[in-house]
């Protein structure tokens, strides 16, 4: 069974500045709650409840946010501003949150290394903040590939399709579809250019992975970027055994740009706090 949950949230946010100057990139909100809340609402959902932040330098708000406010919630205390504070007090209740600090920056494998002692031999799920993924009914992402995993048993990646031209943002899959929208891989590679991309089946920030994977980040050598790569971790693991790509349903923003960042503003505010609630619906 899955329960625990990785949250790499070292990275700088530097599109967002200055805005993440000061402030952690996690906590920026999509209309009044902070991104990463939405990430950990997801977790939830799909049954994690042990989280796991992997922090840096500058990132102590998203600690405070994940913790009782006594000052504040007594000056709240017995007026309508009380029900504002209800979503979060239940998310600090039914989860627990662990921490650990990645000291330098290199790549999501390492970020996710350095969230091993918070894992230990067990499988578990990685969720980027940033990748703010929405269903309009039916389950999260979390708990679409949570549901995946019972069944086969492996490391998982949720992939969407996107244009050609897009690829080098991205890690890319390509595979044998063994079921609809489940994809047995045979290639993974991080950020290729459009010609050399093996399809146009892009990874989003949703990953569940075997513990095997920390030994084989410990020896996959830096890639892309001269930094260490989660994908070509999965890669090697796809070659020794099988890994899953699963396309999800629902829609996904990309909250690391400014665009994707408003386009999901518009949505949550229009969808939901417009008609006088919240995104996700009656959950938490
Ligand atoms: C990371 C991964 C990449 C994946 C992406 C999803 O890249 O390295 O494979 O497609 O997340 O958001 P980043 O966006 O951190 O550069």
């Amino acid at each position: 069974m899955i329960t625990k949950c990785l949250f790499p949230a070292a990275g700088y946010g530097t599109r967002f500045l200055p805005a993440t100057k000061a402030m952690p990139k996690e906590m920026l909100p999509i209309v009044n709650k902070p991104l990463i809340q939405y990430g950990v609402e997801e977790a939830i959902e799909a049954g994690l409840r042990n989280i796991g932040f992997i922090s840096g330098r500058g990132k102590r708000a998203i600690e405070d946010h994940f913790d009782i406010s006594y000052e504040l919630e007594h000056q709240i205390q017995g007026t309508p501003k009380e029900a504002l504070l209800s979503q979060i007090r239940s998310v600090i209740d039914e989860c627990i949150f662990s921490y650990t600090r990645q000291i330098e920056m290199n790549g999501l494998g390492h970020a996710i290394l350095t969230g091993e002692s918070l894992i230990g031999e067990e499988p578990f799920a990685v969720l980027l903040a940033d990748d703010f993924c929405v269903h309009d009914d039916g389950a999260g992402v979390l708990k679409q590939m949570v549901a995946l995993y019972e069944k086969h048993q492996c490391s998982i990646v949720a992939i969407e399709e996107i244009p050609r031209d897009q690829t080098e943002n991205y890690g890319v899959v390509a595979g044998k579809e063994i079921d609809e929208g489940i994809y047995q891989i045979e290639a993974m590679v991080e950020k290729p250019k459009p010609e050399d991309a093996p399809s146009n089946l892009a990874i989003i920030g949703r990953y569940i992975l075997t513990p095997d994977i920390f030994q084989i980040i410990r020896d996959t050598p830096p890639g892309r970027g001269g930094e260490v790569q989660i994908t070509d971790a999965i890669a090697t693991q796809a070659k020794n055994g099988k890994v899953l790509a699963y396309k999800f349903k629902g829609n996904r923003f990309d909250c690391g740009r400014i665009d994707g960042f408003v386009q999901a503003t518009n949505y949550v505010y229009e969808n939901y706090y417009s008609q006088g609630g919240n995104y996700p619906d009656g959950q938490v």
